[in-house]
């Protein structure tokens, strides 16, 4: 499928390896699995994302803590979870090559690779097992968590102890999540290892429609305020009650428009009390004023974040006449500011346009290159959507200004050196 603009998945995952954002993982030795590295591109929009969730819903909220939790837990959470037993998804094996597939995504009833038949479904459960210690036995598998929520249950008292948090309150957390999906693809859409960012947020059980709706509309103000997501390209799927995870008891999960089809960007569930109960033997909460033990229930927005870096990514990415550029939110953009000397050779040029460099360095992510003629120097910020590019020219010698360029409009203008790092931030805080 293809965007008007130009958006492949072909095209996207070419962009991300020839320009440092996302590679395929141990690619020297043929890669892995489908794994992927981020590159310093990469790295870089993916923090600014995490970092702006982090300062949206912990940071600029008073009913919100955060944790960083293990990755592996003790194995007897996952027992109580219910994630042993129901993590799973079914799994068909084709007779003749022995390819699994998962059932419930293939659409021929052949297998697409020889045609063969297919066995039974059978359940696959998708935890992913280690052993700690030395001694690899039943005793000591252990299993990288599939969701980062159950530590924010487990921790549960923890935090309510030292944070003095009252419902309703949420915990948030960002991390790693392993799951053995049977058909990890689509580039970073289904990976094995991917990273989540989660909030339990506590409530009373009457109140649960209210919260819910709240959450509902903070998911869709992130998506298009904070990630600049078209609300077009946004739909919500209210999950039939036979397809819901076995905790949930209301689901809707927002699903985006990728160049390879509608699928899942996140989901908002209401779990009721159902971990709390599992982990807990006494009510964990009391309420001091009526002196009321109770579990309290919780409603549960969770994104995905390598799913939120591939939504930026695919809707920023517009094909132009002359260039591929990418329209990334400028709060979320690797560089915020790319510095160009006119001319390489010209050292005074040079010299001017490392000063301007150092001033910015210290307010912005900036960019220096003086390779080549300034058109190729745009078009290459242009595409790992730089907002700014400043150039030094023989000008700025003699009058101290500079011209600063627009990514999204190309227009120029001149502007003060000391007008610059006010500029450029209004227009990032824009
Ligand atoms: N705690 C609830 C939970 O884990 P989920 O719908 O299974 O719910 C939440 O996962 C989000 O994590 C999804 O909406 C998606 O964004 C992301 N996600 C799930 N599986 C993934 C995978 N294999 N690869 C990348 N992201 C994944």
């Amino acid at each position: 499928m293809k965007k008007e603009d130009g958006a492949t998945i072909e095209k996207i995952v070419s962009l991300c390896k020839r320009r440092g954002f996302i590679f395929p993982g141990s690619e020297i030795y043929g890669g892995l699995a489908n794994s992927f590295d981020y590159g310093p591109m990469g790295v870089e929009l993916k923090n600014n994302i995490k970092n702006a969730w982090w300062k949206r819903f912990v940071h600029m909220r008073d009913d919100m803590v955060g944790i960083d939790a293990a990755l592996i837990m003790n194995p007897k959470v996952w027992k109580s979870s219910g994630h042993l037993a129901t993590f799973s998804d079914p799994l068909v094996e084709c007779k003749k090559c022995h390819h699994r597939f998962r059932a419930d995504k293939i659409e021929s009833k052949k297998c697409p690779d020889c045609g063969g038949e297919f066995t039974q479904a059978k359940q696959f459960n998708l935890m992913l097992k280690t052993f700690l210690g030395p001694v690899e036995n039943e005793e000591s598998t252990v299993y990288f968590r599939p969701e980062t929520a159950q530590a924010m249950f487990v921790d549960f008292k923890n935090v309510l102890e030292t944070s003095r948090k009252k419902i309703p309150f949420g915990i948030a957390q960002i991390g790693k999540a392993f799951r053995n999906e049977i058909t990890p693809g689509n580039f970073i859409f289904r990976t094995r290892e991917f990273e989540q960012m989660e909030i339990e947020y506590f409530i009373k059980e009457e109140d649960w429609k209210t919260v819910f709706e709240m959450w509902r509309k903070e998911m869709w103000s992130w998506m298009t305020d904070n990630l600049g997501l078209d609300k077009k390209n946004i739909h919500e799927l209210d999950v039939p009650k036979d397809e819901l995870a076995h905790y949930s008891k209301k689901t809707i999960d927002f699903e985006y428009d990728f160049p390879f089809g509608k699928d899942e960007l996140y989901g908002l569930a209401y779990r009721t009390d159902f971990d709390l109960k599992n982990h807990f033997k006494e009510p964990p909460y009391e309420d001091i004023e009526v002196k009321e033990k109770f579990y309290p229930h919780v409603i549960e927005p969770t994104w995905g974040l390598d799913r939120s870096v591939l939504a930026v990514l695919c809707e920023a990415y517009k094909e132009e006449a002359e260039r591929v550029v990418l329209k990334l939110p400028a709060k979320l953009a690797p560089y915020k500011v790319a510095v160009f000397p006119l001319l390489k050779n010209k050292p005074e040029l040079v010299k001017k346009a490392k000063e301007v460099y150092d001033l910015l360095k210290k307010e912005f992510t900036v960019a220096f290159d003086e390779r080549g003629n300034i058109g190729k120097r745009y078009y290459s910020q242009d595409e790992i959507g730089t907002p700014f590019c400043v150039t030094i020219d023989f000008d700025t010698l003699e009058k101290d200004d500079v011209t600063i360029r627009d990514r999204d409009t190309t227009k120029q203008e001149r502007v003060k050196i000391s007008d610059l790092v006010k500029k450029i931030s209004e227009s990032l805080n824009a």
